[in-house]
């Protein structure tokens, strides 16, 4: 397998270190700034034989070397700095995504896309329409990253192991996207049970401001290692044709009654790329919450 990762910043390289030492393929880094992509890959894959991982990683600021990817992560742009918010950087990034995709795309026809850079579900859109791909090809990266940090936080408040706690959700990679605590177990059992609501209501919104909580610990970038490892995941289950249930950022054609946006749904992901849209009963509250997400995103796209 071959894997592309443009931006070979926090997230981009990042990301090469968790697909590499789980040995997914060989890994392209690409970057606009000289040495820094060739550097990373050198010194990443100089621990291949500490890890004992067997994948090689080159770096390049030329597309050429990217030909034949299985997949292609799009990291590059610019982050969030302290007080910006996802939608500041829309137009920005939608220029770099536009051209890393026309550029990438031309390369490797066949593969697959992960976006990643925010704000999110515009990007995948740009990305779709960017890379003449059909939709089930292009892809994006927050619901793993977002149903991640609700499962860290419900772990940690019921002092219980990481992986038995199983959480989702729902809608844009923003302020308004939606935890969804009723479909929300530990080790089978569900949340509304075993914490009580005003706990459950402040792990919600811990969830929804999880990005910006690190941007303001942080001060001169945002998260990183939870979401290059989000992404990995989506990456594995696409290249192993795992068929796992994953919140994806995927493009809707009346799905959840949303038309010609990118939103965050459960999407069974594997050798197809997002090979299913999955359709669950939500209640009122939950309707309305959705919308509201998605107002939210067709409000971003407006800056383009
Ligand atoms: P970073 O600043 O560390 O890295 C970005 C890299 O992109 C830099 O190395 C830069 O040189 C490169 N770049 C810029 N223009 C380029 C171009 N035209 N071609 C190739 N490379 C180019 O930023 P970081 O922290 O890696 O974040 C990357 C993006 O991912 C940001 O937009 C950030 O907001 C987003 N992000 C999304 C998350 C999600 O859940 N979807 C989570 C975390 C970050």
């Amino acid at each position: 397998n071959k894997i592309t990762i443009i931006g070979a910043g926090n997230v981009g390289a990042t990301a090469a270190h968790w697909a590499a030492s789980k040995e997914l393929g060989d890994i392209v880094l690409v970057d606009i700034a000289e040495g820094v992509p060739q550097g990373k890959a050198l010194d990443l894959m100089e621990a291949a034989p500490v890890e004992g991982f067997d994948s090689i990683v080159i770096g390049t600021n030329n597309y050429e070397d990217t030909a034949d990817s299985d997949v292609i992560v799009i990291t590059a742009g610019l982050a969030r700095k302290p007080g910006m918010t996802r939608e500041d950087l829309v137009q920005m990034n939608s220029k770099i995504i536009a051209s890393v995709t026309k550029e990438a795309v031309k390369y490797s026809p066949e593969a697959y896309i992960v976006v990643v850079t925010n704000p999110l579900d515009v990007m995948c859109k740009v990305a779709l329409d960017a890379s003449g791909f059909p939709k089930h090809r292009v892809m994006g990266q927050s619901g793993v990253l977002d149903s991640a940090r609700f499962r860290t936080f419900i772990a940690r408040e019921l002092n219980i192991s990481f992986e038995d706690v199983s959480a989702f959700v729902l809608g844009g990679h923003g302020d308004e996207m939606v935890p969804l605590v009723r479909y929300s177990y530990a080790g089978g059992i569900p949340i509304e049970t075993l914490i009580p609501k005003d706990r459950l209501d402040a792990i919600v919104e811990r969830t929804r401001k999880g990005g910006a909580e690190i941007v303001n610990l942080l001060k001169t970038g945002s998260a990183f290692f939870a979401p290059s490892s989000s992404t990995i995941q989506m990456v594995e289950a696409i290249l192993k044709d795992k068929k796992r249930i994953l919140p994806t950022a995927a493009y809707l054609e009346g799905e959840y009654g949303q038309d010609g946006i990118y939103l965050g749904v459960p999407a069974i992901i594997g050798g197809n790329g997002i090979e299913k849209i999955i359709e669950i009963e939500l209640t009122e509250v939950e309707k309305q919450a959705l919308q509201k997400s998605a107002d939210m995103v067709r409000e971003t796209s407006k800056a383009l």
